[in-house]
Formats: structure tokens, C-alpha cells, sequence
């Protein structure tokens, strides 16, 4: 199994209803190690660059102005398979097809309001981890 890391971020909605510390847990009891994290409030500018492959997207806007709602917290997640096994922890993207005991469907109600994004990729996981953070922010366990 290789060890990966992913970037994951707790969309306005979950922050709003204060289960940043429930989402943490389950990622810990995944065994996915958070090895960065930080809050912030994402401008415009920032969240139509990060979703900016959806552009041509109808819900594009939409996206936009959600993810612009509220704070935001966003995090580095390491361990084996960390990309996949994230996405399996958060459940499909649209909450009513997510099973049972998975973030969004404990935590979301509709697709445009979903609680999490998780990368889908290596390639866009390395892009969205330097997205958020510089590599001296990202403290890796040692122990
Ligand atoms: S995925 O998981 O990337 O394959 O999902 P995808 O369907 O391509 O959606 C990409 C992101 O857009 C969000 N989304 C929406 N936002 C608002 N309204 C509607 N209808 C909608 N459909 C999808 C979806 O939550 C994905 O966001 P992230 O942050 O990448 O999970």
C-alpha cells in the first residue's frame, strides 16, 4: 500500500454546524493522520481558482458563492491509500447516494451544500495540497 496525501476541506455548511471535531474523528479513526490544517474564509478570487476545472459547469457560480459563505477548514491528510480512503470516509458527492455512516450522509443534506471535498487524484492532490500550503506548514509524524 503507498502512502499518500490528500487535501480535504470542510466546506462552510459542516463548520456551521459545528462537527469539525465529529469529521476530524472519523478521519483519525481511518487512520488518516491530519499533518496540516487551517481555517480561513475564502475571497472569490481564491475558490473560482481552486474550483477553476468546473468553470463551464453550470453550478459553477453556486459552488462559488457556497464555498464563499463562511469559514472554511482545510487540511492535509496522510496515510495508505489516503486519496481513496478519504473519498470512502466522505461518501458520494451527492448525499442521498451516500452510504450509510459516511460523512455526507451523516453531515449533508444536497449536493451543492455537501459537507467535504476530498482530491481525486495525485496530480490534483499535490496541486491542492500547494494550493493551501507551503511545504513548511506541512509537519508530517514522527512518531
Ligand atoms: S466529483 O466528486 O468531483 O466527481 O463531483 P462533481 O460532480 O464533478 O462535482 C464537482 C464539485 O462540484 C460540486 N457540485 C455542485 N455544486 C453546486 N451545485 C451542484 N448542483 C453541484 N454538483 C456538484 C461538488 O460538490 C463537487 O465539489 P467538491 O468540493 O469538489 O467536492
Amino acid at each position: 500500500m503507498a502512502v499518500e496525501r490528500t487535501l480535504s476541506i470542510i466546506k462552510p455548511d459542516a463548520v456551521a454546524k459545528n462537527v469539525i471535531g465529529e469529521i476530524y474523528s472519523r478521519f483519525e479513526k481511518a487512520g488518516l493522520n491530519i499533518i496540516a490544517a487551517r481555517m480561513l474564509h475564502l475571497s472569490k478570487e481564491q475558490a473560482g481558482e481552486f474550483y477553476a476545472v468546473h468553470r463551464e459547469r453550470p453550478f459553477y457560480n453556486e459552488l462559488v458563492e457556497f464555498m464563499t459563505s463562511g469559514p472554511v477548514m482545510v487540511q492535509v491528510l496522510e496515510g495508505d491509500e489516503a486519496i481513496a480512503k478519504n473519498r470512502e470516509v466522505m461518501g458520494a458527492t451527492n448525499p442521498a447516494e451516500a452510504a450509510p455512516g459516511t460523512i455526507r450522509a451523516d453531515f449533508a443534506k444536497t449536493v451543492d451544500e455537501n459537507a467535504v471535498h476530498g482530491s481525486d487524484a495525485p496530480e490534483t492532490a499535490r496541486a491542492e495540497i500547494a494550493f493551501f500550503f507551503n511545504d513548511d506548514e506541512i509537519c508530517p509524524r514522527t512518531r
